[in-house]
């Protein structure tokens, strides 16, 4: 892909899940095969208050574990100023600087156990573009690992909105262990809802969805229709 788009708009996800990815990538760039030096990273969320030098904003995360082994510049990493004085402006400015890159090419998601994307939390009305968001405290919790404790952890955060996500172009939603399978199910094969967030994917034409066998759990009888249809 990178080779087809030299100067390719990516959306990076923080969290475990793309991890791997990253290194895989890495290694690719190690080994002389891909040169992503062309190419600009969007982040897809930010927590409010955390400066791009704080080493626990998904700015820096995403500079030490993905842009920089990759060979991005940093001034080619863009995120939500979450440390600005007024966060309405910076999430409009963080949507008009999507806009003057051209648009996300690529957008690599993760979910959350209760289906977000970003930080879209359940009840996000899908029409919403970049905008500060209140984290559930199950997310909270689940991120605590990365502060020390769920106190620590930002209690706001600047997220692209369900509409800004489902302008990428291509999107690829990576879901790995059993924690996910529940929400993999509920977004795949359950209403198209805002108590989903990552349903609304399932408007988008350009979505792949890659899952490990056990975050794939509750798709069971839905994948092995789609896997005869694949067949045929
Ligand atoms: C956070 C991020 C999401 C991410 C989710 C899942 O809440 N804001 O972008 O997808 O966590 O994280 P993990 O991949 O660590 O399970």
């Amino acid at each position: 892909m990178v080779d087809d788009l030299p100067r390719a708009v990516l959306g990076f996800a923080t969290g475990a899940t793309p991890g791997p990815t990253y290194r895989a990538l890495g290694t690719l760039v190690a080994a002389g095969e891909v040169d992503f030096t062309g190419v600009s990273v969007f982040l897809l969320d930010e927590y409010l208050g955390l400066g791009a030098t704080d080493p626990r904003s998904y700015r820096a995360t995403i500079r030490r574990e993905a842009a920089g082994p990759l060979g991005v510049p940093d001034g080619a990493v863009f995120g939500p100023e979450a440390d600005a004085a007024d966060p309405q402006e910076a999430c409009q400015r963080y949507e008009d600087q999507i806009h003057a890159a051209g648009g996300i090419d690529v957008l690599m998601l993760g979910i959350g156990r209760n289906g977000h994307v970003g930080f879209n939390e359940p009840g996000t009305p899908f029409n919403l573009r970049t905008h500060v968001t209140t984290l559930c405290d199950a997310t909270r919790v689940d991120n605590a690992r990365y502060f020390g404790s769920v106190a620590d952890v930002p209690t706001y955060a600047i997220t692209q909105g369900p509409a800004t996500i489902c302008d990428a172009r291509r999107i690829l939603l990576v879901a790995t262990g059993a924690a996910k399978a529940p929400a993999i199910a509920r977004a795949l094969t359950g209403e198209v809802d805002e108590d989903c967030p990552a349903s609304i994917l399932r408007t988008h034409p350009e979505v792949r969805v890659l899952v490990d066998p056990d975050a794939a759990v509750g798709l069971g009888e839905h994948v092995r229709r789609v896997a005869r249809l694949g067949e045929g």
